[in-house]
């Protein structure tokens, strides 16, 4: 892939970015990960047509292992890490166990993205801008079992700051239709393109670690895969999108938020495939 890599750097030099210094392209991990601060792992083995997930897990432990390993040895101890490439919280999780050296709570997996298709739904439903709709949260996967919820967002219309639920007015698509739109879009988009989502997934990258860096606006939350610590009963040790604050580089669980019947059902099935998915990793990683 080093060819491909030129013509990335060719892009990278010809966006003009006043804040890039330098690019170095190399396939060396102790090339790419010496002294990282900031580190986007969007390369993994995603799942394609027929393939099990033992399958796709047991590659993806290759690749994250490797990552891990050499983020272990080169990055900085307070590396921030964000895994986009799928089944990125899974791989947040693996790659979080071969750098053991590295805080556990610094590896989070991408669900920005996932938000940022929540709150443009949210705001062409409600003929608004999209930055007029916050709070939007994206609990779980990032996979068709996520969980978009709308039932703490707000709207700012030309009448005032409003609940996204009463401005919506309508329980029932925000419960069916909304959610199921959110959790089949990536695939949407794959049909659509025939490859997966390109500048939405970078825009989102790039929203995600701008937020862990600078802290998060005040009175609004975000939603990032990170390591579960038990909050709002979801079991621990599995990497699941909550909604966090950040302040001072770190992000913190937003407690308190009240989860009835029907999210409590939602949370339940994504955390149980979260954990599907953490014992299939295991399996592998105890055949190695
Ligand atoms: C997306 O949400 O667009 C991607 O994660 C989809 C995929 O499977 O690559």
């Amino acid at each position: 892939m080093m060819k491909v890599l030129d013509g990335v750097v060719m892009e990278l030099q010809d966006l003009a970015l006043p804040l890039l210094g330098d690019v170095i392209p190399t396939a060396d991990p102790a090339v790419a990960f010496k002294d990282v601060a900031a580190a986007f792992l969007v390369g993994a083995m995603p799942r394609k047509e027929g393939m099990e997930r033992k399958d796709l897990l047991a590659a993806n432990v290759e690749i994250f292992k490797v990552q891990g390993e050499a983020l272990d040895k080169y990055a900085r101890k307070d590396v921030k890490v964000l895994v986009v490439g799928n089944p990125a919280n899974t791989n947040a999780l693996i790659c979080s166990h071969y750098a053991p050296s590295i805080p556990r709570e610094n590896f989070t997996a991408m669900t920005r993205l996932d938000q940022n298709r929540a709150q443009a739904a949210l705001a062409a439903r409600l003929n608004v801008k999209v930055d007029k709709v916050k709070n939007v949260i994206i609990w779980g996967n990032h996979s068709s079992t996520q969980y978009p919820d709308a039932a703490h967002a707000t709207v700012a219309l030309p009448s005032g700051v409003k609940p996204v639920l009463a401005a919506v007015n309508d329980e029932k698509w925000l419960n069916t239709s909304f959610v199921e739109t959110i959790q089949k879009r990536g695939a949407a988009v794959i049909a659509a393109r025939k490859m997966s989502s390109a500048m939405s997934a970078a825009k989102a990258a790039g929203d995600h670690m701008r937020d862990w860096w600078m802290g998060t606006n005040s009175g609004e939350w975000v939603s990032m895969g990170v390591l579960s610590d038990g909050s709002y009963g979801i079991p621990k040790d599995i990497v699941f999108s909550f909604p966090v604050v950040v302040q001072n580089k770190q992000y913190k669980i937003v407690q308190g938020l009240p989860i009835n019947d029907f999210a409590r059902s939602k949370l339940t099935a994504t955390a149980n495939e979260l954990e599907e998915e953490r014992t299939e990793a295991n399996n592998v990683l105890h055949k190695k």
